[in-house]
């Protein structure tokens, strides 16, 4: 729409900002307030500074994910997972925890013959995005082709082999559990000869053997099955991928 600007929204939660600087203002003003009780004072301190440490961590990652600053990696996340998805005339996309819509809106742009889906659970700790903001961004972009609804990752309400490719952005390490089974369970909605681009923090503490997996993934007789490590300056940098803690960035990629 004319005059409108999308707004993605920052995958650093303002909450958890807010949350960490509570902490240290708190911790700071008992430290001054029990500063008789020395040990006590001495731990307190301690406290603040780790929150004061957190507070300016998670300020330096929302500047580098903002689409309005300088680093804007979020857009190039984004705009390189959605690169990987060619849908023909007709064809369905689905974008599993859409969040403001970004992905979704994406791939809709690069395939303006299709439909994209999106689905979120919203709320809880993403507090910001939400269906409304979905369909705002996209109206925003000037796109028709999109359709956003609520839905669980672990749980997709839809049929199997309903969609000519998934794709999805940093969503299944959040959620706890079997991690392997929620990549599976958003390949089953994938058609035959579909084509996948999931992006997520694959490190072997969240995923387990992700070596495996693909190899798993190939016996099932899904083709060109690729773990295609993002953080060697793809999507980001190995200082970026270090300071914020986002080892394991990788692309799972093929055709079922
Ligand atoms: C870091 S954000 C990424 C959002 C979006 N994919 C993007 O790239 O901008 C993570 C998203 O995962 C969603 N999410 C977390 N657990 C989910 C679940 N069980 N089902 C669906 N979405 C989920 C959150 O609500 C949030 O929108």
């Amino acid at each position: 729409m004319y005059g409108m600007k999308a707004d993605y929204k920052n995958w650093m939660p303002k909450g958890m900002i807010w949350s960490f600087l509570g902490g240290a203002v708190l911790s700071l003003a008992l430290c001054l307030l029990l500063r008789n009780i020395k040990w006590l004072a001495i731990l307190l301190a301690v406290i603040a500074v780790f929150f004061g440490g957190l507070t300016v961590w998670s300020i330096l990652m929302y500047r580098a994910f903002s689409y309005n600053g300088r680093r804007r990696m979020s857009a190039q996340i984004i705009e390189g997972t959605a690169a990987r998805v060619k849908l023909p005339a007709g064809g369905k996309c689905l974008d599993v925890g859409c969040g403001s819509g970004a992905l979704a809106i994406a791939v809709a742009k690069r395939n303006p013959q299709a439909q994209i889906v999106g689905i979120d659970r919203w709320g809880a700790e993403y507090a910001s995005f939400n269906r409304a903001l979905c369909e705002r961004n996209a109206q925003a972009e000037g796109v028709g082709n999109t359709s956003f609804r609520q839905g669980d990752a672990t749980h997709l309400d839809f049929p199997d082999g309903s969609f000519d490719a998934v794709v999805s952005n940093y969503v299944y390490h959040n959620i706890p559990g079997d991690r392997q089974a929620y990549l599976l369970e958003t390949l089953r909605t994938l058609k035959q000869g579909g084509t996948f681009a999931l992006h997520d923090i694959f490190s072997k503490a969240r995923y387990g053997d992700m070596q495996e997996f693909v190899r798993k993934l190939k016996e099932m007789g899904y083709q060109k099955v690729e773990l295609i490590d993002t953080t060697d300056g793809a999507f980001m940098t190995p200082f970026e991928v270090r300071w914020m803690a986002l080892s394991g960035s990788a692309l799972l990629v093929g055709i079922k």
